[in-house]
């Protein structure tokens, strides 16, 4: 469990398979650690057919021996962290204080936040972001704003609490009143349930940062778990069709409370295609049967809001910018099954804008680009049961060669399917850091 940290992070518009790769990291790892994000994300970990969603939680609390933490960076739902640690109790997982830290500087989602998102997006229309309605912009926006925030520290001292969100609380009921012309919240009530919450919380409540720090400093393996996908970040994604927090590998060291040294090997994960949920540009997007086709073989619906997933060709003008821009080391190709069925296959390699060629996504120009396509043969063969490269037909070995070749990185593995057994290892230096 000692060694070089792992960074794991999207490379595209999230949910391209994280989760199944955490999983099958944590188990080398002393630490598994949040920095980005909240219950926005939905990351599935298959085990001998049995199918986890963890929206809160990290993934490494699927194995023994590991300490999984919320960082300082992410937005904290106590309400949906509590009932998600007492769903995974209920089908015999342990979490106690030994194996679930949270930050006491992660900023906490209150009812208001939740409120505002849907309110908002109600308002705006044709013109909403698409958001998951988990209150992350609202809570993020009162982190920035300061003085109507509240942290996992003042949600655990009843005082302050009650004081903090009685003046926030009013402000809210009458902001929202004003704007969107909705009734008012009970915050008396809305204090008391997260007196309670807090009270059942506390136990894993501490300085995550000092741990972490403590844990680099002994030699220990931290596995950073990234959040959502790099076009999805606040800073460099296709804002404003984005999520709040910088969730690209720039984010580990501000949402953990580590320094930027710690991030270690930066494995991206990439499906094989590419699929956006909620609103803003998609170059590679097919609205026709090939799209339906595979939003069917890869059962394309959100882990969070069950809304079906856009669904388009790989676009490498996209990975390669944002692997660039999180120092990615290797590249974890996933979902390559669901393409089985296809007779050929397109990647965008490059856009023409503006009559140019541009061969590195930049997010705002993605609106008016233009793909430029190659296209390869199919393999029309179920790979599901292949589990070393030399066993995947020929055409789909091209396929995933073809792809590190257009990104510039080496695929390091490859995912043939959902279970942890569905994995191929492909020349991955993972095995060389254990
Ligand atoms: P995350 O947010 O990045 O962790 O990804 P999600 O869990 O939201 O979505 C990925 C989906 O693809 C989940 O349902 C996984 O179980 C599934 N999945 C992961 N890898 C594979 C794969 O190689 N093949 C197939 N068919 N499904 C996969
Ligand atoms: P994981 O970790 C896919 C998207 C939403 C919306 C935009 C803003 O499972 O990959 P937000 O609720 O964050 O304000 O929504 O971001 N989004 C995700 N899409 N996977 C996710 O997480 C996402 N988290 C947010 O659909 O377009
Ligand atoms: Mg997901």
């Amino acid at each position: 469990m000692n060694g070089k940290n792992v960074t794991v992070i999207g490379l595209q518009w999230g949910d391209e398979g994280k989760g199944k790769v955490v999983d099958a990291l944590a188990g080398r790892s002393a630490y598994v650690a949040r920095y980005c994000g909240g219950a926005n994300a939905g990351h599935t970990v298959t085990v001998d057919g049995e199918r986890f969603a963890v929206h809160l939680i990290p993934c490494g609390i699927l194995h023994d021996g590991v300490m999984n933490v919320v960082g300082n960076g992410v937005a904290f739902d106590p309400a949906t962290a509590l009932d998600e640690i007492q769903a995974l109790q209920a089908r015999g997982v342990a979490i106690s204080p030994e194996n679930l830290a949270i930050s006491l500087q992660a900023h906490v989602v209150m009812p208001w936040h939740k409120l505002q998102d849907q309110l908002s997006e109600q308002s705006l229309g044709n013109d909403k972001i698409g958001t998951t309605a988990r209150g992350i912009g609202p809570c993020y926006s009162d982190k920035a704003n300061r003085s109507s925030a509240i942290r996992v520290a003042e949600l655990l001292n009843p005082t302050t609490l009650r004081m903090k969100a009685r003046l926030v609380g009013a402000i809210k009921n009458k902001t929202f009143a004003a704007l969107y012309n909705a009734s008012p919240m009970n915050i008396d009530e809305i204090i008391d349930t997260y007196v309670d919450l807090a009270e059942t919380l506390r136990p894993y409540a501490r300085n995550t940062g000092e741990l972490l720090r403590g844990a680099e400093r002994d030699g220990k393996r931290i596995l950073f778990e990234g959040g959502q996908g790099c076009m999805l970040d606040i800073d460099h994604g296709t804002y404003p069709f984005v999520t709040s927090s910088v969730v690209s590998a720039c984010g580990v060291p501000a949402g953990a409370g580590v320094s930027p040294k710690a991030v270690g090997h930066v494995v991206g994960i990439m499906k094989a295609y590419t699929t956006r949920v909620g609103a803003g540009p998609f170059p590679t997007e097919l609205k026709n049967d090939i799209g339906d086709a595979i939003r069917d073989a890869g059962n394309e619906y959100g882990t969070t809001t069950g809304r079906p997933r856009r669904c388009g060709w790989l676009d490498t003008a996209v990975v390669r910018y944002t692997a660039d821009l999180s120092g990615v080391d290797e590249l974890a190709l996933m979902l390559l099954d669901v393409l089985s069925d296809l007779d050929e296959l397109k990647i965008c390699t490059a856009y023409q804008v503006d009559g140019k060629e541009v061969r590195e996504a930049d997010p705002t120009m993605l609106a008016k680009a233009e793909c430029i396509y190659e296209t390869l043969p199919g393999w029309k063969q179920d790979i599901t049961g292949c589990r070393t490269f030399e066993e995947l037909p020929a055409a789909a070995r091209d396929y995933v060669n073809r792809v590190g070749e257009l990104i510039g990185r080496p695929v390091g593995i490859v995912s043939v399917g959902p279970g942890r057994e569905a994995t191929i290892g492909h020349n991955s230096a993972i095995e060389g850091l254990i």
